[in-house]
């Protein structure tokens, strides 16, 4: 299956598609049909965005927004930065801001405030993953499809240093590929 970098599967693609149908319902079934733009934070939501966006049966239109806070390795830098900005205004917009894990909290903080300034009709977030432990400002997701443990995960999506994001699993990444 996979080489000593990966300790394990932690996510099956079966589970992730079927948490994700459920997100993609319970969306549909909370807006009633009202248009949603559905914000893709680059790069690592890229993957569940596909995913989530066809299990929506909304009026449904997509932005992407890049912003980082990692410099490399495991740990945020606790510093973000705006790097593509979203193609089209927001304001009187229903907005989702889909993220792939919300870790120390830093970054959707400061994209929540960032696009609340201007001034959408509402502002949600939808996170595959949510590690609660590791935060460092308080912060809560709207829709979470898997609260997980405090381990490196990549795959779907998901990155160590730009590599793994193609594995279709979540899996937790071997403590000595970084050190850990
Ligand atoms: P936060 O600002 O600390 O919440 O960091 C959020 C970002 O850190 C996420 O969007 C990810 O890009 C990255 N990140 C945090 N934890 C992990 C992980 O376990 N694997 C891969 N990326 C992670
Ligand atoms: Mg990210």
């Amino acid at each position: 299956m996979y080489g000593k970098e990966i300790k394990k599967v932690l996510i099956t693609k079966e589970e992730i598609a079927s948490r994700v149908r459920e997100l993609g319902e319970q969306i549909t079934l909370d807006y009633r049909g009202e248009p949603i733009t559905l914000v893709c934070t680059l790069r690592g939501a890229s993957v569940f965005f596909a995913d989530l966006i066809r299990q929506i049966k909304c009026d449904v239109e997509i932005d992407f927004i890049a912003v980082s806070s990692y410099g490399g390795g495991t740990n945020t830098s606790g510093e973000v930065k705006m790097v593509k900005d979203l193609s089209s205004p927001i304001q009187g917009k229903n907005i989702i801001i889909v993220e792939d894990i919300i870790d120390s909290g830093v970054t959707l903080s400061y994209l929540k405030k960032l696009l609340e300034a201007r001034q959408p009709r509402s502002l949600k977030v939808c996170s595959l993953l949510d590690k609660p432990s590791r935060r460092k400002v308080e912060f809560e997701g709207d829709y979470i499809g898997f609260s997980i443990e405090n381990e490196y995960v990549v795959g779907y999506g998901l990155d160590y240093n730009q590599h793994m994001r193609n594995l279709p699993e979540v899996c937790v990444l071997a403590p000595e590929v970084y050190g850990g």
